[in-house]
């Protein structure tokens, strides 16, 4: 195994998994990695495990490195099962190492993997453990992105191991930023950012000033998901900073499906309209595209307009479950519009709205529904709806 060190003594051994495509509905078209790391001093420290199918590959890592015998500590610092399903394995080879969690990842080790883990120890936030020369200190960042969620921060080297938190999925032979395509981390960032941690905002903005008043020196930011950020971690930090204070520029995103062409004409002469008015316009057609690409064009759009036929008496299916995802991730600040075909009795736009209104989200009014097959005068209509909306946005 070629040895990854993030500075001396503190190794990467996580795994690389090319080829999921589905990470809980999350669309990862290139892959993800799970990250641990080895810290090894006079006393020695796995940070995290990995996904249960990776383990036979953790475990080899680590004994390229280490015996388990002489691994100290095992932090967990969050417990959902890809960075955990590989625990109940490494700790009965890890037999002297004592595992620390929050209290919250105390609990939740017991729910997840049975009474063995009440021998688990909890810190919480500014406690340190001293390795040797080097010493890990805890920070607790519940809901980033489970209760139990906490930040490893190693003080000499100064290194933030934040878990879940300003990763990326993104498989690659590579391992630091300043040796991948910079287009496409940000891209899988924003990509993450937007599916995984959106819901979250308020409370990111609120850690990042924590961490950044704790006055902390951060050289390198290793997360449990991709890329380590170790040329410019304030890239993605700033990038954070941005996204959780709702940052949106002038642009609309029209989220679709269609049976007959009807919505995609409409579709079309909406987002004619709204570049005509000057703004972004991007057009996603589901079943085209998933829901999680869709919500990554809706981070920093002012506008959402969500076009659907009517079946039914209802939103088209592949609608209902984007509008599922969307109001789960409570995006903040944003004007949602309603539009769509029928044929007699219609019943999409007010399917839609009204889901959109229990979310608490910003819609327009004024919905635009079209009969059968949209006409000159029905197209002029959807590009002046388009048209009306850019206006609004850039007010
Ligand atoms: Fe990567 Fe919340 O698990």
């Amino acid at each position: 195994m070629v040895k990854v060190t993030l500075k001396d003594g503190v190794y990467w051994v996580g795994v690389i998994d090319w080829n999921i495509r589905d990470f809980h509905g999350y669309i990862t078209n290139r892959g993800s990695t799970y990250n641990a790391y080895l810290i090894q001093d006079e006393k020695t420290a796995l940070i995290d495990t990995v996904k249960h199918q990776f383990s036979e590959e953790l475990v080899r890592k680590v004994k390229e490195l280490t015996s388990f015998e002489k691994i100290d500590y095992i932090i967990v610092n969050h417990v959902e099962m890809d960075h955990s399903s590989s625990l109940p394995e490494i700790a009965k080879l890890a037999v002297n190492a004592k595992i620390l969690s929050s209290a919250r990842g105390k609990e939740e080790l017991i729910e997840h993997f049975g009474k063995e883990f009440e021998r688990v120890e909890t810190v919480k936030s500014g406690d340190e453990i001293k390795l040797g020369s080097k010493t890990l200190r805890f920070v607790e960042a519940p809901m980033l992105h489970w209760p139990d969620s906490m930040f490893t921060y190693l003080v000499e080297d100064k290194i933030l191991m934040p878990n879940d938190a300003f990763g990326q999925h993104l498989a690659s032979s590579e391992r630091f930023d300043d040796e991948v395509d910079q287009h496409i981390l940000m891209e899988e960032a924003t990509m993450y950012y937007a599916n995984i941690l959106m819901p979250l905002s308020p409370l990111i903005t609120r850690k990042i000033q924590e961490v950044v008043a704790m006055q902390i020196p951060i050289e390198m930011i290793a997360p449990s998901h991709g890329i380590i950020w170790r040329k410019d971690p304030m890239k993605i930090v700033n990038a954070y900073l941005n996204w959780s204070q709702n940052a949106t520029k002038n642009k609309v995103v029209i989220v679709f499906d269609t049976m007959w062409n009807s919505t995609d004409k409409m579709a079309r002469a909406i987002g004619d309209g709204a570049a005509y008015a000057g703004v972004d316009v991007k057009l996603l057609k589901l079943r085209s595209y998933a829901i999680s690409e869709a919500m990554t064009e809706i981070l920093d759009a002012k506008a959402v307009l969500v076009g659907s036929p009517t079946l039914n008496n209802q939103m088209f299916p592949t609608l209902s479950s984007f509008l599922t995802y969307a109001t789960g991730l409570k995006p903040k600040g944003k004007l949602w519009g309603f539009f769509g075909s029928y044929g007699w009795g219609g019943g999409a736009v007010k399917s839609m709205v009204k889901v959109a209104k229990e979310a608490g989200f910003d819609v327009v009014e004024q919905g635009l529904e079209i009969k059968f097959v949209p006409d000159e005068e029905d197209l002029k209509k959807c590009f002046e709806f388009g048209q009306q909306i850019a206006q609004k946005i850039k007010v």
